[in-house]
Order: structure tokens, then C-alpha cells, then sequence
């Protein structure tokens, strides 16, 4: 799917997603990863700003990244009313170019199902984090239940033209072939929804 189908796709669902920054048990583990933010933030893919109500304003300097501009003009928002301190920009994640250890920590939700290279773009956030810096990721992928998992395969063609994501992606695996290091996960919803906790190499 080419680049411009993707955004007009996310702009699309910027709606859904302003909603969703309210949906319960997303929020539970949006909170449960995002305990320890603060610093230099790289929020990468924002969506809407669904994080934002899980940081301490007190304690982060947000950038925030995603190549929709009406993802980005909900999230821009959100800040505003949170409080937030955020610049935002508006580039695709797969050809952004950072100062290489700049940021403290570095967060992605529901991002790594929409690149065309998942492991190239953890590699770049390796690069992003000052040494020893964190990731934090919350995605969905693979299913630990076999069933699951082959229904995940035989859905995922049709999903991913509607909605611009991947259902079948074995994240786990995905990150250890980056260049990252886990310190630890928890898995849900039959292991479908992963937390990741990371530290850059
Ligand atoms: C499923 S939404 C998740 C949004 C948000 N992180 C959240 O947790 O609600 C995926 C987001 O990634 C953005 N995105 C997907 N591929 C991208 C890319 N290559 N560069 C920048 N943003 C991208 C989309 O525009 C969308 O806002």
C-alpha cells in the first residue's frame, strides 16, 4: 500500500481514534507501561494523543511524531488542554532522520503494525535514545492460542487493506531482531496485546 493511501487511511480514522483515548481497559495499559515516562519524550506514530493523559506534565518535554495531519491536530490539542509540552511533526517515522541520542525515553503504541519495516524503524529508535534510554511499547500482534493465531493469518490481507495495520505480526520476535534489549513484557487478551518494556544497546 503506498504511502499517501495510508495517511488518507489514518486521517480518516483520527475520529476513532480521539474516541478511543477514552476506551477503559486501552487506558489501564497505557498507564501500567507508561508509569515511569519523563525527560526528553519521542513519542513516535501519536495518533491522537491517547498517552498524553498518562504523563506528568511536571516531568516531560514531549516530540511527537505521525505523517497524519488530522491524527496530529487531535493530538496537538490534547496536549493543549493536558498541559503537555509537545512539538510536533509531521514526517513518516520509516524516512525520519533524528539526532541520534537525544531522547530519555521513547514511546510507541499500536505503531509497529503499520510499518512496512518494523525492525528497521526499532532500530531507529535504538539510535534516537540516549544510551541506556527506555522504549516503551504497547502493540498488538501474534496470538499465543493457536486458533487465534490462524484466524490472525486468514483476516489479516482484508484487514490490512481497511485499516492500514497488520494482525499477524509475531512482535515478540520482531523485537529481538532489532537492536534493542527487552527488560520485560506482559502479554493479554490471549498474548495478543503486548507491553514491552525496552532499553537502547
Ligand atoms: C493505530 S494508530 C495508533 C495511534 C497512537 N499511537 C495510539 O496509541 O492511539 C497508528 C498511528 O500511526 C501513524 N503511522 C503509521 N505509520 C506511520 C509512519 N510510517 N510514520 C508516521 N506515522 C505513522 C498513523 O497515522 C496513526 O496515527
Amino acid at each position: 500500500m503506498n504511502k499517501n493511501s495510508l495517511i488518507r487511511k489514518f486521517n480518516k480514522q483520527a475520529v476513532i481514534y480521539e474516541r478511543n483515548t477514552r476506551q477503559r481497559k486501552l487506558g489501564e495499559w497505557r498507564q501500567q507501561l507508561l508509569q515511569d515516562i519523563e525527560g526528553d519524550v519521542l513519542e513516535v506514530a501519536v495518533g491522537a494523543g491517547a498517552n498524553f493523559p498518562f504523563y506528568d506534565r511536571d516531568k516531560v518535554n514531549v516530540t511527537a511524531v505521525d505523517f497524519s495531519p488530522e491524527m496530529l491536530r487531535h493530538a496537538r490539542q490534547m496536549a493543549s488542554e493536558l498541559g503537555i509540552h509537545a512539538t510536533f511533526l509531521e514526517r513518516d517515522i520509516e524516512t525520519l532522520e533524528l539526532p541520534e541520542r537525544s531522547y530519555d525515553c521513547i514511546v510507541s503504541t499500536l505503531s509497529l503494525c503499520g510499518y512496512e519495516d518494523p525492525v528497521q524503524a526499532l532500530n531507529k529508535m535504538n539510535r534516537w535514545a540516549k544510551p541506556g534510554g527506555r522504549i516503551y511499547l504497547l502493540e498488538h500482534g501474534m496470538s499465543t492460542n493457536r486458533l487465534l493465531g490462524a484466524a490472525q493469518h486468514v483476516v489479516n490481507p482484508v484487514a490490512r487493506r481497511i485499516s492500514g495495520c497488520h494482525y499477524n505480526r509475531d512482535m515478540i520476535h520482531i523485537v529481538n531482531a532489532s537492536d534493542l534489549d527487552i527488560i520485560k513484557t506482559k502479554r493479554y487478551w490471549n498474548g495478543i496485546v503486548h507491553l514491552i518494556w525496552a532499553q537502547a544497546t
